[in-house]
């Protein structure tokens, strides 16, 4: 006997929130999955997230198939990353050769006193991060910042005032 009855509709559940590991999953299928990739990994992440967690730091320790141990070795070894949450802003200041060279050290002490944080602190309203990095790949263009995962180049310590002066008065 046939029955008219049409099976239920299968409700569809509401698309999920934005993945928030999306970015990390685009970098890791353009490495192809490769070990070798963790440090690009580490910064599409800290990029994304303006840190590095320990669930994202497994997240990809488990994407490479690398020991969680090396992934945290090499998190905590370079400066670029930090595994604290930052300010709502973050200045990252290169160090590394070419930019310590073109000036990168005034800048640095320029927005430390401006701040009235040391480099790795965070000012007291949340509302700046600063750190410091050896090199963010981007020398020909030194002294290089980076403010909130955007490259600045040929950075004077006017321009980076100027810049975080900016951050500094709370939306
Ligand atoms: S030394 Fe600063 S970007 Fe390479």
């Amino acid at each position: 006997m046939q029955t008219s009855q049409k099976p239920p509709k299968l409700v569809r559940k509401p698309p999920p929130q934005d993945n928030p590991f999306k970015r990390i999953d685009i970098a890791l299928k353009r490495n192809h999955y490769q070990p070798d990739a963790l440090i690009e990994i580490l910064h599409a992440a800290q990029n994304t997230f303006g840190y590095l967690e320990a669930d994202t730091l497994a997240y990809i320790a488990k994407n490479l198939k690398l020991p969680l141990s090396r992934v945290y070795g090499v998190a905590t070894f370079y400066h670029l990353f930090t595994l604290k949450p930052g300010g709502k802003h973050t200045c990252v200041v290169c160090l590394g050769t070419a930019c310590y060279v073109k000036g990168s050290q005034k800048v640095l002490a320029a927005l430390e006193q401006q701040t009235k944080i040391q480099a790795g602190e965070t000012t007291s309203d949340g509302q700046i991060s600063l750190l410091t990095a050896r090199c963010i790949g981007a020398c020909g263009i030194a002294p290089a910042v980076v403010f909130d995962g955007q490259v600045a180049g040929q950075v004077s310590p006017a321009a980076a005032l100027v810049k975080v002066e900016g951050w500094e008065t709370p939306e």
